[in-house]
Order: C-alpha cells, then structure tokens, then sequence
C-alpha cells in the first residue's frame, strides 16, 4: 500500500462534528500542531455559516498554542481531558464552555482501552518517520497516543520533517492487556526496555500523510531566582540527611520531577549539589535541566514520556543522538507514570503545590478552590506511590498577598494519607508519623512565611483539642475569604 499525502486543511475535512480525537502530544513535545490549526479554521467558517462543530480532545498532557489554543479560541472543544497548561483554554474551561475531565495521567490509556469516554473516532500523530506497512515511529512524546491510534477508525500522520528519522531507537512502546489478562510491567531498573522502538498499525486506517516542519512549541522556562534557589538547597539538604541517615540507600533512588519553574530549578540546584550522588531518572516530563546535568555527567539516564525542552535543547539532542540515545527512553505514560513501577523502583517524587494546609493536604489544581489552574497530571501517580514524596512551593505568592500554607486547601488533590514532606524556602516539614496536631507544628515552624506564621498559630489555636484534626470549621477559609474581600491574606484576624 502506498502512503497518501494529504494538505492539513483535507485532513480536517475528514475530523467530523462530535468525533472523539485522540492527539498526539504530552506537553508540546511532539503533539500535533498542523491538523489541530487547520481543525480550529475549519471551526469557525463553519460556526460563521451557523453550524455546530466541536469535537471532543484526549492528549497525553498540555499542549501549545496550536492544538489547545487554537482549538480553544475557535469554540471548537466540547470536552477535554487528561491535562492542559493554555490559557485560552483555561478561560474556556473556567467560563464553563469547554469541559475538562482532569484525571490522572497513568489512567487515561486504560479509560480509552476500557470505552470510559466512548469510541475513539480519529488519531492524529505526529511522527518523524511512517512507512506504507504501518510503522510509526513518534516524534519528542509518547502520551498516549499509541493506544489513540489503536482504536481510532482513522489515522492522520503529521510528519514533523523538524525531528530526525534517527529517533528512531528512543521509543519504549509496551501497552498493557486489559484485565484479566495484565500482567506485570517488567521494568525493573529506570533504563529496562520492555516494549517496541514503533507504533504498528493496519496501514488501511492511515487516511493521509500531512509534511510539516514545525518546532515544537515548548514556552521557554523561568531562570532561577533566589526563591527558587533556596527550595532547591533545602531539598537537596533534606535528601542528603536522609542518606547519612541511611534512610535513602547509597546507590540512591531514581527522581521524579513535576512540571513547572520551580520543577526545573530544584533539579538544577540538586545536581549543582556534589553530595547528592549522580542520579538516574524515572519520570513523566524530561526538561532542559535534565539534559543539562546529563552533560555534566550528573543524571546518568532518564525515562520519561517526553522531551519537554527549548527547541535550541532539542536540537542540541538531535545534533549529539550517539551520545543521548543511550541515555533516554521515552514511554508512554500509563508506562512512565505507572503505580506498579514507581512503587517497585522506589522512587523519589518531587512535585509542586498551589496550596499546602496545615494537616498536611495538597492543592495542585484549584486557584482558590474554584478556577482551575492546570490539572492534577500525573502528581497523584507518583505523590502515592513512591518511596519518598516531596511537596514544595514558595511560602507565598502574589507579592505575599497569598500564603501558599492555609489551614484547609480550598481543594484537595492530594490527601494526609499520601504526603511525606513539605519544603518551601523556609525550610522543610517531615511529615512522616506524625498525627495531625504535629504535622501542624512541623509546617508551620518550618515552611510558613513570617507575615503568615502568628496568624497560622492562632488558627491552630483556636482549634485547642478539639478532636483528632482540630479544625475550627467557621473559620477555616478566613483566609481565602479574605483575599476575596481586600485583595490580601494578611489582613485576616482569627
Ligand atoms: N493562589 C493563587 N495563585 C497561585 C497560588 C495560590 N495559592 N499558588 C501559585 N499561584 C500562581 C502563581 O502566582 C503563578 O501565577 P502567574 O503565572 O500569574 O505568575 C502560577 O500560579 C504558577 O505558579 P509558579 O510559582 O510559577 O509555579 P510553577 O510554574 O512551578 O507551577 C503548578 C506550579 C502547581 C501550577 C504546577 O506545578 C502544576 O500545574 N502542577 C500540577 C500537575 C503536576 O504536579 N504535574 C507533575 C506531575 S509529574
């Protein structure tokens, strides 16, 4: 069979109104960018001659302007899921428009595999090489994506000219069985491969061919300030404690690193660090820090679902594949993100709050308790499951208008049953065997801002002995009430 090649703008014509579309793309590493523009275009001639036409959007994560910003703009989503970092989309999401279904990320391959959200009409890929017996091989992400092209009826190909054939080798692709016939994923060290280095599919559903040559469209990150310096020092401090104290092993244990500025910024402070021994990586986004310390000899291998680097980064990668090559796998994420293997490598987690209460919740994802930020992604897969788990964030934010420490998350991701360890640039709570009354002692001696701590104390106050978690139920959200109220949280009186 011969492959088609086909111009975005009839690749569109082939998505219909009310399709499922599974896209490409965890992060902007590799996701789709020329069908999903020619997609919104489509959108809004057709809403401009007064007809309906939106589809339903699974990735692997976020994604650029694009695919979600310019699915977005044209009112062209009707709902979305499992992540989403656009602010487009967030107004849309917000405003009740388009619906987000904000999931973890290790299960969105099995909601699609088990028709949770219904039967997937169309894949879009994009690829860096295809062939006319159906070989795929992906671009910068793995996502989802093997599992879209799977069950769609129909595949598009985006062929990225911008990421080499040579990539070919990157990929680990191993998808589960559905139960009852799962078995284990047998990954044992970060750097087993266990899978495919190709997505193989029935050539018969590739229904066009679309070349591009587009960067990927990964936001340049924030440098380091002396904020996110100092929680930076504070975790690698913490971790080196907990190997003189014997309570990490010698050898070390593979990190996992979420997404974000704060992210990048503590794993460069933690290379910069010579006593944290050179690490391996288990994680889901592979950032510009990472291939950094990977040239300096500090992270010696990294799995991951995606590249999520600069586009001067990935094609640095690019020009030096004989070095990289052996040192990166990317998975896709019910692989990279699965329960059963951070468990097994015991690994240690290092995730960003938007909110940390004083008992020892997080909020990942509501600003405020009502407007979604991004999503939970794939925090709740790892903050379970691993050996260590690392929650940090600066103890304020907004000109220190907001505390980042309250004396309830106005939303919980991530509950007292899962936490460990706090840090902020105040310095680090130990969570571990400690009842909630202590907890509170720990957090706020050790991670509240001077502006913030009287006030957190008299809240705790107020509560005395009343029961095993001494919440004063009518003043809980005084804080939050408050900034609602004056535009600052330190006004608030308990
Ligand atoms: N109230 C209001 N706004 C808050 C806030 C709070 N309590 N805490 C943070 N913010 C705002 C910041 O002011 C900032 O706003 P700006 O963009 O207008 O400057 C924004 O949230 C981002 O905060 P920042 O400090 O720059 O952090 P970040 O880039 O590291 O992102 C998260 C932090 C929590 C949003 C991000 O890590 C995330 O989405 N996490 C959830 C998913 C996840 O953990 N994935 C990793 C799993 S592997």
């Amino acid at each position: 069979m011969s492959l088609k090649f086909i111009t975005a703008e009839q690749a569109a014509e082939l998505v219909n109104n009310g399709d499922i579309v599974s896209f490409s793309g965890f992060t902007p590493a590799g996701a789709a960018k020329a069908v999903p523009t020619a997609i919104a275009q489509r959108a809004v001639k057709l809403h401009e001659a007064g007809k309906e036409y939106k589809i339903s959007v699974i990735t692997g994560a976020s994604t650029g302007p694009s695919l979600d910003g310019a699915l977005a703009k044209a009112d062209a989503i009707n709902w979305r899921t499992p992540y989403q970092s656009n602010k487009d989309l967030r107004a849309s999401m917000n405003s009740g428009n388009a619906k987000f279904f904000d999931m973890h990320l290790s299960h969105t391959s099995q909601f699609m595999n088990y028709g949770f959200f219904g039967k997937i009409n169309v894949a879009v890929i994009e690829a860096c090489d295809v062939t006319d017996d159906g070989v795929i091989i992906p671009t910068s992400s793995c996502g989802t994506i093997a599992t879209g092209c799977k069950l769609a009826d129909i595949i598009i190909v985006e062929l990225n000219r911008k990421h080499p054939k040579t990539l070919r080798g990157i990929h680990d692709i191993y998808q589960p069985a559905n139960p009852p016939h799962r078995t284990h994923i047998p990954i044992y060290t970060p750097s087993d491969r266990c899978g495919e280095d190709h997505i193989k599919v029935d050539p018969k559903k590739i229904a066009g061919i679309v070349e591009t040559d587009l960067h990927d469209e990964v936001a340049p990150f924030t440098p380091s300030d002396p904020i996110t310096d100092k929680i930076g020092a504070n975790v690698a401090d913490f971790l080196i404690a907990e190997l003189r104290a014997g309570r990490i092993p010698k050898e070390f244990l593979p990190l996992q690193s979420g997404v974000g500025n704060i992210a990048n910024a503590v794993l460069g402070a933690l290379g910069e660090n010579k006593e944290v021994p050179a690490f391996n990586m288990y994680t889901e986004v592979i950032q510009d820090s990472v291939i950094r310390l990977m040239r300096e000899g500090r992270c010696k291998f990294a799995s991951g679902c995606s590249l999520t680097v600069s586009p001067d980064c990935l094609d640095g990668i690019y020009a030096d594949m004989d070095f990289f090559k052996p040192k990166l796998v990317l998975r896709p994420q019910e692989v990279s993100n699965s329960p059963e293997v951070a468990r097994r490598l015991g690994i240690i987690a290092m995730n960003t709050a938007i909110e940390m209460d004083i008992f020892g919740h997080i909020n990942s994802t509501q600003i405020m308790g009502t407007k979604m930020m991004n999503g939970v992604g794939g925090s709740g897969d790892f903050t379970r499951n691993s050996y260590l788990t690392i929650y940090t964030a600066p103890s304020v934010t907004k000109g220190g208008a907001i505390s980042a420490v309250v004396p309830m998350c106005a939303h919980i991701d991530h509950t007292e049953h899962d936490t460990m360890v706090f840090i902020t640039e105040q310095g680090v709570a130990d969570l571990r065997g400690k009842n909630p009354t202590q907890r509170a002692h720990e957090i706020i001696e050790h991670c509240v801002h001077p502006d913030y701590k009287q006030m957190l104390w008299d809240y705790l106050k107020l509560g005395g002995t009343n029961g095993h978690t001494p919440h004063t139920l009518a003043k809980v959200f005084n804080m939050h009430l408050e900034f609602a109220n004056s535009g600052d949280m330190r006004n608030t009186k308990f």
